[in-house]
C-alpha cells in the first residue's frame, strides 16, 4: 500500500465512522447471498437477513478492519490473532475472502457513491486484499 492508499483507506473508515457494523453486517448478507457457497463456514448461524448473529459478527468483522486501519503499518501485526483463527477453526478456502472484500466494496458504493473514486476504490480494494492476505498467512 501507498502512502496515498493508506490516506485513502483511512478517509474510507472516517466517513464511514460509527456506521461500519451495517458495513460489516451488510457486506456478509451480501456474500451470503451472492455467493452462497460462503454459507458452508456458517452452519451453526442463522443466516435469515437481518439476523442478530448475522449483525453481531458484522460487528466483529467491522471491528477487525478498524482495527487493521489503525495499525496499517503493521497488518500482519494488528490481526496476527485473527489470522491464528481463520487457519485453524474455520479454515476459510482463501478465494473467500476476495468475495468478502468485493462485497465490503459493494456496499461502500451503494451507502456512499460520492465516496468510492476509482482512486478510492483502487486502494481500499488494494487494502481488503492485504487483509485477506494476512488472514490466510498462516495455512499449513
Ligand atoms: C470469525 C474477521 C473473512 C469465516 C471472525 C471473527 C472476526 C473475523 C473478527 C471473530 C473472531 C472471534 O470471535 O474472536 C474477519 C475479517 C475478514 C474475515 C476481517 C476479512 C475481511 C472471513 C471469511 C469467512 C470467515 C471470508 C468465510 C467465508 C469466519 C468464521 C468465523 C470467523 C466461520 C467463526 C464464527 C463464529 O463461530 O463465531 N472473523 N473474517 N471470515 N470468520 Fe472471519
Amino acid at each position: 500500500l501507498s502512502a496515498a492508499d493508506k490516506t485513502n483507506v483511512k478517509n474510507v473508515f472516517a466517513k464511514i465512522g460509527g456506521q461500519a457494523d451495517e458495513y460489516g453486517a451488510d457486506a456478509l448478507e451480501r456474500m451470503f447471498t451472492t455467493y452462497p457457497q460462503t454459507k458452508t463456514y456458517f452452519p451453526h448461524f442463522d443466516l435469515a437477513k437481518g439476523s442478530a448473529q448475522v449483525k453481531g459478527h458484522g460487528k466483529k468483522v467491522a471491528g477487525a478492519l478498524i482495527e487493521a486501519v489503525n495499525h496499517i503499518d503493521d497488518l500482519a501485526g494488528a490481526l496476527s490473532k485473527l489470522s491464528d483463527l481463520h487457519a485453524q477453526k474455520p479454515r476459510v478456502d482463501p478465494v473467500n475472502f476476495k468475495l468478502l472484500g468485493q462485497c465490503f466494496l459493494v456496499v461502500v458504493a451503494t451507502r456512499n457513491p460520492s465516496l468510492l473514486t476509482p482512486e478510492v476504490h483502487a486502494s481500499l480494494d488494494k487494502f481488503l486484499c492485504a487483509v485477506g492476505t494476512v488472514l490466510t498467512a498462516k495455512y499449513r
